[in-house]
Parts: structure tokens; C-alpha cells; sequence
């Protein structure tokens, strides 16, 4: 094959994988579904299109896929078990207190538990001094408190701490709005069955928190 052919026929993997994002992006959205659970599919589809097609070099794909990932499997199916064990769904099922349990749901599971970052210069982080170079691994979980206070709608973290679970400056996460809407659209959509847990098995291998099984089923009067 020709450096001209396979260029074009590059661009033309590209265009399809583009063409498939921006038809599921544009396409009416399904009756149940909110816009951004949509548009979380259209990233999430042609993620996996673009590997199989190498379409994009595979960091590009992967990282997209990740970040679909970290929602589906680190934090979707934890924030329900968490509602089902500590009976939150009344919180979840109001319109007003749903966003701030979202956001406390998501404190404390940190999806991504671990940040890692090579320190550019002296500097001193919580006491410890750090030298250029250094490799650092931040701790998500209790930088945002997870540690030490359960989800509470009442009294939540402020949300400078709140939003630690999804990293800060630059870096920090540009899909923190979409997450943090699938989450609340998943727990509206099952708050009026109150789901309880039936069967939890944690995956211990993966490198993302997550379960390997769970089964939920209807708990109560909807
Ligand atoms: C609950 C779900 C999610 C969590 C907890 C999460 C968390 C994070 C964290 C902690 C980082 C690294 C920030 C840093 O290093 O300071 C990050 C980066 C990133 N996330 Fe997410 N994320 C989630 C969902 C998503 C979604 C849905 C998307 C895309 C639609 C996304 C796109 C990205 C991208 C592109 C980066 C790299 C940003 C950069 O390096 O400049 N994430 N995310």
C-alpha cells in the first residue's frame, strides 16, 4: 500500500469514527435518557469503534475510554450500592437534595483514588518536603475527606473539597459535569423502585475500584 493510500485511508477511519459520534451526539435522545447520559454514550461508542478501527493513535482512544470507564464500573455502580446500604434513596429520589448527594457519592467513592504527579520544583505538601523530580502519589480518597465523613446532604464537604476527587488545575477533569449528571440521572431513575443489595463481590483486580458482581433488586412500595 501506497504512503497515499494509507493516509486516506486513514482519514477515512477518522471520518467514521467522527460521523458515528457526531450521529449518536445529534440523534433525539431516547425517551428516559437526559442529554449528557446520551452524549456519554456517544464518547463511549466511538471510543471503542476508533481502537477497533485504529482510528487514533491508542493513547488518544484509551484515555477516553478510561474516563467512560471510571464512570461506568468505579463510580455508577458504587454510588447505588452506597444509596441501597445507607437507605439514601429519598434523597436521591428529591429534585433538590439529589445534586448534593451526587456530589457527596462521588466524594466519597474518589473513583480514582490515585493521582500521580512529578513534582517541577522544591516545595513543602502537607509538611513533607519534595524535591524536583519527585514522583508523588496523591491519595483522592482523603484528600477529599472520604476518610472521615460519610455522604451527608445536610452538612456536605464544601465543594473546593468536593471537587478534589476529580483532580485540580490544568489536569483537572473536563467531564466532571457530565459524570456528575449520569450519576444523578442513574439515581433518579431507580430511587422510586429502592433498590437493596442482594449480592456484592468486590473486584479486587482491577485497577480501578469497582464490583465484579452486584446484583440490586426492587426493595420497597415505589
Ligand atoms: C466519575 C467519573 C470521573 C472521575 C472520578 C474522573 C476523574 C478524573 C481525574 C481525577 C482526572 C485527573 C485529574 C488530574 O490529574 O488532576 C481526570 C482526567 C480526565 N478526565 Fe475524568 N473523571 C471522570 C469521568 C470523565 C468523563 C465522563 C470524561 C469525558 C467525557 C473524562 C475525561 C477526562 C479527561 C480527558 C482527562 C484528562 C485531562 C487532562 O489531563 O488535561 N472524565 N478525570
Amino acid at each position: 500500500m501506497s504512503a497515499a493510500e494509507a493516509g486516506t485511508g486513514l482519514l477515512v477511519r477518522r471520518g467514521v469514527t467522527l460521523a458515528l459520534a457526531l450521529g449518536i451526539w445529534f440523534t433525539p435522545v431516547p425517551a428516559g435518557l437526559t442529554r449528557e447520559a446520551w452524549h456519554l454514550f456517544a464518547i463511549f461508542a466511538s471510543a471503542i469503534v476508533s481502537v477497533i478501527l485504529a482510528a487514533f493513535p491508542l493513547l488518544t482512544a484509551a484515555m477516553l475510554a478510561v474516563a467512560a470507564v471510571n464512570t461506568t464500573v468505579a463510580a455508577l455502580p458504587r454510588a447505588v450500592a452506597w444509596c441501597a446500604d445507607s437507605r439514601l434513596w429519598a434523597a436521591a429520589a428529591d429534585d433538590r437534595t439529589r445534586p448534593v448527594l451526587v456530589d457527596e457519592l462521588l466524594r466519597v467513592l474518589a473513583p480514582v483514588p490515585l493521582l500521580s504527579r512529578v513534582a517541577a520544583a522544591a516545595a513543602t505538601v502537607g509538611g513533607c518536603p519534595v524535591r524536583p523530580g519527585d514522583r508523588l502519589a496523591l491519595v483522592a480518597k482523603h484528600a477529599a475527606d472520604e476518610h472521615r465523613s460519610d455522604p451527608d446532604c445536610v452538612r456536605p464537604a464544601p465543594p473546593h473539597i468536593a471537587q478534589l476527587v476529580f483532580g485540580v488545575g490544568t489536569h483537572a477533569c473536563p467531564g466532571a459535569r457530565l459524570a456528575r449528571a449520569q450519576v444523578a440521572d442513574t439515581l433518579r431513575a431507580l430511587a422510586p423502585y429502592r433498590p437493596v443489595v442482594r449480592r456484592a463481590r468486590a473486584d479486587r483486580r482491577s485497577a480501578l475500584p469497582g464490583w465484579a458482581a452486584l446484583v440490586v433488586t426492587a426493595g420497597g412500595p415505589r
